[in-house]
């Protein structure tokens, strides 16, 4: 049993499990880079406001700059006994430079510590997210010019509604990936708060200056209020609640995709490099990445009940429960990047099958309302014209027709209003081209969105080109 850095106060050591169930140091270790660049801003600071030596500061900086040498290739030893991140570091300093390492923790608590490794953390994996869902933006985007002249049938109740275009389904997805990314976007401006200076809870009696590790560690506001600082986890929920709607998103692509490639609808295919076998079945190609995604949400969606459960009954101002805040977080962020990295991968892959998309269309009536609408245009009310195409769709299932195959002679005991230009305006390709309305189906419409989705894939880009100057580099 290593001796504790905190134990001064106890006659005896930790009992070996409860030191093993109180121990993080099995996930937070991954904080490392954050918490040593958060050590070093603090050395800085301490030095500058002449609470510690410019001699200890050199030997902490440097100590700390080997010890992150040694973890990145693989010699630094964790340990359980020394509980988490924080302790593993300050310990492998002291051990190696001496009492200057002990100077390290003045005016500093590991609550405030925790609490700065973990807006870092947040920062950086905010960004990355940030930076995959934009490339999955523009597979939605790539796959939506390279299939511009698809129409499908466009769905409610599951059931075929109005033929729309493809690329207009798929741009559907890139608008909910948009609000996506500025969700997190806001969890990174909320998240950019810097809690060190708290101190355990009630900041702390030397004259610090937290606005020399806030601008060292490029934050743009520094907590105003200690007992928050150390106990405020927003961050970590708004995240989870934004990573869950992302994930919402995409397990409703994955739904669409699964159906998609079932035999019933057969509109695409995916790579084979995509997909799966089944042990039993030869036959089978089994469209796993959908499923999982599909499946992996609720997990994420698990994680933010989580986190809000615990939060939720906590007293001012750190509780160990507070501790419990990473695993979901960490698993969540791993989720959600394979995720995004994985489906960007299948899009690119997918081949839609034209012909079969566009048969659902002619083999069935989803250009009712545009039959409707045909006589709204010739004068009749439009509740009138909905009961004729009724008719219309009634009497074609009678006589096994569609609503393209009707002569005009039928077409004309339906309704005197109808002309020889009826079978043009109900012909598929016309219905969609008809919907020229803003944000509508029409080529035009879905041209004006991709110009609106390179326009907003520019901006986005230059959000995360300003993140990348803001990154720590030790
Ligand atoms: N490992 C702890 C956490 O993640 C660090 C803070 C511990 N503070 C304390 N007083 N025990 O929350």
């Amino acid at each position: 049993m290593a001796e504790q850095l905190w134990g001064g106060r106890f006659t005896k050591s930790t009992d070996e499990m409860i030191n093993e169930f109180q121990a993080s140091i099995h996930f937070d270790k991954r904080m490392y880079h954050e918490d040593i660049a958060g050590s070093i801003a603090h050395a800085e600071m301490l030095s500058q406001c002449n609470i510690i030596s410019a001699e200890d500061c050199k030997k902490i900086t440097t100590g700390l700059k080997n010890i992150l040498q040694e973890i990145e290739n693989g010699t630094f030893s964790f340990s359980t006994d020394l509980e988490d991140i924080h302790m593993n570091i300050e310990k492998r300093l002291t051990e190696n430079i001496g009492e200057a390492g002990g100077r390290l923790h003045t005016a500093r608590s590991r609550n405030d510590q925790v609490a700065l490794d973990t807006h870092m953390y947040v920062r950086r994996e905010t960004t990355a997210v940030e930076k995959l869902i934009l490339n999955l933006q523009q597979a939605f985007v790539e796959t939506a010019k390279k299939y511009s002249d698809v129409i499908m049938p466009g769905y409610t109740h599951l059931q075929r509604a109005q033929p729309i275009l493809f690329s207009h389904h798929m741009l559907a997805y890139f608008s909910m990936l948009s609000r996506d990314f500025s969700r997190f976007k806001g969890v990174y401006e909320r998240c950019d708060i810097m809690p060190l200076g708290a101190g355990a809870l009630a900041g702390t009696t030397f004259p610090i200056n937290r606005k020399i590790v806030a601008d060292k560690l490029n934050f743009a506001d520094i907590y105003s209020n200690s007992l928050d600082a150390v106990s405020d986890r927003d961050y970590v929920m708004e995240f989870l609640s934004a990573a869950s709607i992302l994930m919402v998103h995409l397990s409703r692509i994955s739904e669409e995709i699964t159906l998609w490639c079932s035999r019933e609808f057969s509109f695409i295919e995916l790579d084979d490099a995509h997909c799966t076998g089944s042990s039993m079945m030869p036959q089978k190609k089994n469209p796993d990445v959908s499923e999982l995604v599909r499946g992996k949400t609720g997990r994420v969606i698990g994680h933010l009940m989580a986190i809000l459960t615990t939060v939720k009954g906590l007293p001012l101002a750190y509780n160990k429960d507070l501790q419990e805040d990473k695993e979901g977080l960490f698993d969540t962020i791993d989720t959600i990047k394979f995720s995004l990295a994985v489906y960007t991968q299948l899009l690119r892959g997918m081949t839609v099958k034209k012909a079969v998309m566009l048969k659902a269309v002619q083999e069935d009536f989803s250009n009712a309302t545009d039959l409707a609408d045909y006589l709204v245009k010739k004068g009749m009310p439009f509740r009138q014209a909905h009961s004729v195409a009724g008719k219309a769709v009634h009497y074609c299932i009678k006589n096994k027709k569609w609503l393209e195959d009707l002569s005009i002679d039928e077409f004309k005991k339906l309704s005197k209003l109808f002309d020889t230009d009826i079978h043009a305006a109900i012909n598929p390709e016309n219905c969609v081209k008809n919907r020229n309305s803003y944000g509508g189906t029409s080529y035009e419409q879905v041209e004006n969105q991709l110009n609106i989705a390179r326009e907003l894939m520019d901006k986005e880009q230059q959000l995360l080109d300003s993140y990348n100057q803001k990154q720590i580099i030790i």
